[in-house]
């Protein structure tokens, strides 16, 4: 058990998909694993343990927002030696070719500032994805058939906004879509000496103001949590 994990030790997986929603957790441990068991509920942020084609796979959800994300992952490497860690989740698209439910596969994932960010100083350290795993899941993604980019993305502290003029530098400078968690997955990846993906669907446009249909929301997260799956066991 650690502070915010209620698990005991062995019931966390050395791969971990994190959805931000609890319940989406819950969902798709009880869509894609066999023999998943609840392994955590402590302030309601559900985790299960199951196995997918044989490989043993928790599913944890992370909730929203750099701060809480760092929690429940900084304690599943330190304490639990999970190993592989994925973001799955939903973003903004941002440039005019990201469309709503096309997939994005975060290359890199650029912020204004993040509860790692005290540590760097003066250095703007560079979040990036563990390579083998952003080339499975561009693969899986690809024989999917899924509409798939691959890139950076922009994790950010706030969901309502209030910059238009930072959103064009990022559209003018190819940032493909905007989410609050990755980018602290990645630099505390780097830390432990751990692998971390964020696989995102695009669930709204923040220049078309699109967003997904709420019955269309299952359909598209299963694409991506089985994508997560296959680079994860690639
Ligand atoms: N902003 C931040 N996070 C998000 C968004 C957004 O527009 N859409 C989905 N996650």
């Amino acid at each position: 058990m650690t502070v915010h994990i209620g698990a005991k030790p062995g019931e966390i997986a050395e791969t971990v998909l994190m959805p931000g929603d609890p319940y989406r957790a819950k969902w798709a441990a009880e869509t894609f694993l066999d023999n998943a068991e609840l392994v955590n509920e402590v302030r309601g942020m559900l985790g299960f343990t199951g196995m997918w084609r044989g490989n043993r796979v928790t599913i944890q959800g992370s909730g929203m927002g750099m701060p809480s994300l760092s929690i429940y992952a900084n304690e599943l490497m330190r304490d639990y030696g999970a190993q592989t860690l994925i973001r799955i989740g939903s973003c903004g698209g941002m440039q005019p070719h990201v469309g709503i439910r096309d997939v994005i596969i975060a290359m890199t994932a650029s912020t204004i500032t993040s509860p790692s960010s005290g540590i760097f100083r003066e250095l703007n350290f560079a979040p990036c994805a563990d390579y083998a795993l952003l080339s499975a899941a561009v693969a899986a993604a690809r024989n999917k058939g899924t509409k798939t980019h691959v890139g950076g993305i922009y994790s950010s502290d706030v969901f309502y906004a209030e910059r238009p003029d930072l959103d064009e530098q990022m559209v003018r400078h190819g940032i493909l879509g905007v989410e609050m968690e990755a980018a602290e997955l990645y630099t505390l990846a780097a830390r432990h000496g751990c692998r971390a993906l964020a696989v995102l669907t695009v669930s709204d446009h923040l220049q078309t103001g699109e967003a997904l249909p709420s019955e269309d929301r299952e359909k598209t997260f299963g694409d991506m949590v089985e994508i997560a799956l296959e680079a994860a066991f690639a």
